[in-house]
């Protein structure tokens, strides 16, 4: 599989990652409803057996279980896997909430418990989860940089960070990578965010490109009605009238042009995100193998002007019918 380089640094990732949020099963408020840790370890095997070379995790997801599931997935592969996670979110301790925290003593705990977790002696990429507190990101990010001096990370990147806080932290240190939201359905980035990463040299590695499996086609409603309350999704407003009709529609409308070019609405989801050449990689979602054999070569395919041309008229057409729906 092709791969970039991601920022600055020296590592060459596929254009598809895997996202292990999912895999770090249900049971609290930000989990996916149940999920079983054997499908998973197979989803990530089956995810590197296709080519993928690295994977991306939380200590947040699950609470540091998706990283123990990864480090099962990856024993005895080490050398094939470029291993990226994120600290500064915790859970209060009767496991209701969770909470960002940046302070240094935390995020010196922190990479600690994700070495254990995931059994490596190094961590590829370590990247701040949230800018939460604000005030804290300079302190977050300075210990970062001291994790990298020490060894014990090897690059360092943030996530949902705007341009005003990738700047204030830039001199702190250099950023491989920032990690935002993107996808057909939210496409903030666009305006600002990736023309300074652009000018900065800063990868880009985007999420939930397939919103969360809303774009793949297999979403209805009345998978919607039936998600279990530890699926974080049956609360989103993207999942909930007004907007889950017109949301589904959008996906209707798009399915021929993903039948034209003989692939899955998943692929659609996750090419349209890669035409943009300010984005390194997509981080790709899977409980199941079969999901991550469906969606792994989606970075091979480049969208044509044409069909970019036809999704940028559906876009602005799903845009105002919701902007009709809030007034
Ligand atoms: N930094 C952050 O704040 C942040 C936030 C969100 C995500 N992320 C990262 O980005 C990764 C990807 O985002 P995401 O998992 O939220 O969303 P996503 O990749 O857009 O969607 C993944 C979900 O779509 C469904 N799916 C996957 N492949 C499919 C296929 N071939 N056909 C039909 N459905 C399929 C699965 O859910 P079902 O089978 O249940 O439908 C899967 O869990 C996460 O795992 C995480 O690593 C980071």
């Amino acid at each position: 599989m092709e791969t970039r380089k991601l920022g600055h640094s020296d590592l060459h990732i596929t254009p598809v990652g895997l996202g292990t949020w999912a895999i770090g099963g249900g049971d609290n408020p930000y989990g996916w409803g149940p999920q079983d840790d054997e499908e998973s370890i197979a989803t990530i095997r089956r995810g590197l057996d296709l080519g993928i070379n690295w994977i991306e995790t939380a200590a947040g997801y699950g609470k540091g279980h998706s990283e123990e599931v990864v480090a099962k997935a990856i024993a005895g592969r080490r050398d094939e896997v470029i291993v990226a996670t994120k600290c500064g979110i915790l859970w209060k301790e009767d496991g209701s909430d969770i909470y960002g925290h940046l302070k240094s003593d935390s995020i010196h705990r922190e990479v600690e418990d994700s070495l254990r977790r995931l059994k490596v002696e190094v961590i590829d990429l370590y990247q701040i989860h949230w800018p939460l507190p604000d005030e804290d990101i300079e302190e977050g990010w300075s210990t970062i940089a001291e994790l990298i001096k020490a060894g014990k990370v090897r690059y360092g990147g943030v996530s949902n960070f705007n341009v005003d806080q990738l700047k204030r932290i830039q001199a702190i240190h250099p950023i491989t990578s920032l990690q935002p939201p993107y996808s057909m359905l939210v496409r903030d980035i666009e305006t600002e965010i990736l023309p300074f990463c652009h000018q900065n040299n800063i990868g880009v590695v985007v999420y939930s490109p397939m919103q969360a499996g809303l774009l793949t086609g297999k979403m209805t409603k009345e998978r919607v009605a039936q998600f279990p309350d530890d699926d974080w999704r049956k609360g989103n407003p993207l999942f909930q009238e007004p907007e889950l009709s017109i949301n589904l529609e959008l996906v209707e409308a798009l399915r021929p042009i993903a039948a034209r070019n003989g692939r899955s609405l998943a692929e659609l989801a996750i090419a349209w995100v890669l035409r943009r050449p300010e984005v390194t990689a997509a981080i790709v979602g899977a409980r199941r193998p079969d999901q991550i054999e469906q969606t792994s070569e989606a970075g091979e395919w480049k969208l044509s002007a044409e069909d970019i041309t036809e999704i940028n008229t559906l876009l602005s057409k799903r845009d105002e019918e919701l902007s009709a729906v809030k007034k």
